[in-house]
């Protein structure tokens, strides 16, 4: 290909108004249907902008792709706007314990942050005096939002909810909003922190009509006029409520899109909506691979190759690792020993990749193994996934 030809591709036309605005990360202008939990957000929050005391903290919780992390950053942002018409400058701070996987990370991020130094050579509570200081300086208030918050040990997050208790009220401009999916919220759930929250907002799966309000808007904001016509998005608005999640339908949205552009059409069709939709694992989040490291992105890929192997839905760790060993020779990475392997398994487990048990038999030789499935996504379709992310980083 020579370069005209390379930039004829860029002139070519487009179903995309504003492809971005489908990304993850998005947070859009407009919140459909979420006024309760705004209203409950609100009027939780409002009184840190009057009184001069005060510490709120509050979870948010409910299934996957129901809106917790788009509402939160929605609230969050909105909220500095009015703070700032009252004088007050909030700062919104959003960690996803995805990318910071302890108490210690984030603390030492805010640091870095908040005081320009590196944040090494403190210790977790020199650095958050230091942090509360700098806010009292400024004048400032900090909204923390820790997403995903059940990656973090629940002494971990009572000491988070705990900051005004241990260095006073008068000294913590500081309130929490945690978030986390319902069944990842139990494992970490305690009496202490509990007792700590002021309030637990759930979130339900929106219905149809909502789907279909919240797609509308999304469509219009992605797409340009009449590339989606109301009948295609009743169809995906009938997706997401039969899946009870929203981040399928947007998918849905983006993958149709690229593909409506990709074969030159002018609009999505029922059949690229179906095949879009075959295409989504609504549950599996590709964000989360992205961010994993390079030995447990081999890891990953040695299970998968395993799974593909046996055609059955578990491996073992002994088979997986062995896949592990010629992957990482053919990206000529040096293969960790067994034992970090086995940690490597257990992140992927944690992060609910995989999931793996020990299961008890009688013929093996020390009476029991470690049993490793992938969850949400088959076993091509990862390494597929898997695949692209290798070109880009070992190419
Ligand atoms: N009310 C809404 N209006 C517009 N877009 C929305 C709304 N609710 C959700 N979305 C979109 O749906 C997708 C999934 O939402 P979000 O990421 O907030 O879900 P979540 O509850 O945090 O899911 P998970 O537990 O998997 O992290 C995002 O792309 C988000 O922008
Ligand atoms: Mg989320």
């Amino acid at each position: 290909m020579d370069e005209k030809a390379f930039r004829q591709f860029f002139k070519e036309k487009s179903v995309f108004k504003s492809a971005s605005s489908l990304d993850m990360s998005y947070v859009p202008d407009k919140l459909y249907c979420r006024e309760e939990a705004i209203k409950n957000l609100v009027f939780n929050f409002r009184r840190i902008l009057e009184e001069d005391f005060s510490s709120i903290n509050v979870l948010i919780l409910g299934k996957g792709g129901v809106g917790k992390t788009c509402t939160a950053r929605y609230f969050g942002r909105n909220f500095r706007t009015i703070a700032l018409e009252k004088d007050v400058s909030v700062f919104i701070e959003y960690y996803n314990c995805i990318n910071f996987r302890s108490k210690s990370k984030i603390i030492r991020e805010l640091l870095a942050k908040y005081t320009h130094g590196s944040g090494r050579g403190f210790s977790d509570d020199e650095a958050l005096k230091l942090i509360l200081k700098q806010l009292i300086r400024e004048k400032g208030y900090m909204l923390l939002i820790i997403d995903e918050v059940h990656l973090l040990r629940s002494d971990e997050i009572l000491a988070f909810l705990d900051i005004a208790e241990t260095y006073g009220h008068q000294n913590a401009k500081l309130s929490i909003i945690l978030i986390s999916r319902n069944r990842d919220w139990m494992t970490v759930e305690t009496e202490r922190i509990l007792s700590r929250l002021n309030e637990k907002i759930k979130l339900k799966p929106y219905n149809y009509e909502e789907s279909k309000q919240i797609l509308e808007y999304r469509s219009e904001l992605a797409f340009k006029e009449y590339v989606i016509d109301d009948d295609i998005l009743n169809m995906v608005s009938q997706i997401v409520a039969d899946h009870e999640n929203m981040r399928h339908g947007i998918e849905i949205l983006r993958k149709s899109g690229l593909y409506t552009d990709r074969e030159n059409l002018d609009s999505i069709s029922a059949d690229i909506i179906r095949a879009a939709s075959n295409d989504v694992y609504p549950t599996f989040r590709g964000e989360i691979v992205d961010q994993l490291n390079d030995q447990e992105l081999l890891a990953l890929f040695g299970i998968a190759r395993s799974l593909i192997n046996k055609d059955e839905p578990f491996t073992l760790v002994d088979d997986a690792f062995e896949e592990y060993q010629i992957i990482s020779e053919t990206y000529s990475v040096e293969p960790h020993v067994k034992m970090s392997f086995r940690k490597y398994i257990r992140t992927l487990n944690q992060l609910k990749i995989i999931a793996s048990k020990t299961v008890r038999i009688e013929e093996a030789e020390r009476g029991r193994h470690l049993e490793i499935t992938l969850l949400d996504i088959p076993a091509l379709k990862l390494e597929e996934f898997l695949i692209e992310i290798f070109n880009k980083k070992f190419s």
